[in-house]
């Protein structure tokens, strides 16, 4: 198997980080695979907020958590995410969407047909070129509802982020805290050879 190709079959979604902030050059290689994913036409519209204060990670990603359960009982609405890696769906004790992880990206997009596509791709560069350079990361999604609270807004607003853009997703970038998990199977039957 080409050694590439056998790094992108080893990348988990690691949801247990280390306290210590992510080295700085390795976060500018991140950065570059980010903004070197395709976009539809070219467009290129997308927006990286890359945030390293606690404060205010921690109080978005409280907000995520409630997005996902909305008062509800946690109970009823999870299903089982991961048990190497427990999400918010998993351990009803984590109060943060973002796992206390010390540096949370949000990407934001232009309103347009393909904006989720854009942002998904510069998602996935993101994730596999944190785990080609020995960091962890997990994708994290709500965002968009996140991002249309009021807090949301005043975080958007203080970033500077246009007015015309939306919030699609968030990457949690940090060291793993623990052990590598072992990964889950991929279910059979997925290709169809036709
Ligand atoms: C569109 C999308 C949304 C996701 N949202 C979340 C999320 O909100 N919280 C979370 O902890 N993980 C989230 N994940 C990560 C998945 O749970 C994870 O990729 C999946 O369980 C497979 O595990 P693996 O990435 O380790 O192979 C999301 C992944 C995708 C692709």
């Amino acid at each position: 198997m080409n050694e590439t190709i056998e790094m992108m079959c080893t990348r988990h979604a690691i949801r247990r980080f280390q306290t210590r902030q992510i080295d700085e050059a390795a976060l500018e290689q991140i950065l570059r695979a980010g903004l070197y994913a395709p976009s539809a036409g070219n467009n290129q519209y997308s927006r990286i907020v890359v945030c390293q204060d606690r404060e205010i990670n921690d109080r978005l990603g409280r907000i995520n958590r409630w997005m996902m359960f909305k008062g509800k009982d946690p109970q009823a609405v999870a299903h089982a995410v991961s048990a190497e890696q427990p999400s918010i769906q998993d351990d009803f004790t984590l109060m943060s969407g973002y796992y206390n992880a010390p540096t949370v990206l949000t990407i934001f997009t232009k309103n347009h047909k393909y904006a989720r596509e854009d942002a998904a791709m510069i998602a996935e560069n993101i994730l596999l070129a944190a785990h080609f350079l020995g960091l962890s990361a997990c994708y994290v999604g709500r965002t968009d509802e996140v991002f249309a609270t009021e807090y949301g807004h005043e975080m958007r607003k203080k970033w500077g982020v246009p007015d015309d853009m939306a919030a699609v997703c968030n990457v949690l970038l940090g060291y793993r805290d623990g052990p590598e998990p072992h990964g889950k199977p991929r279910r059979e039957g997925r290709i169809l050879r036709v």
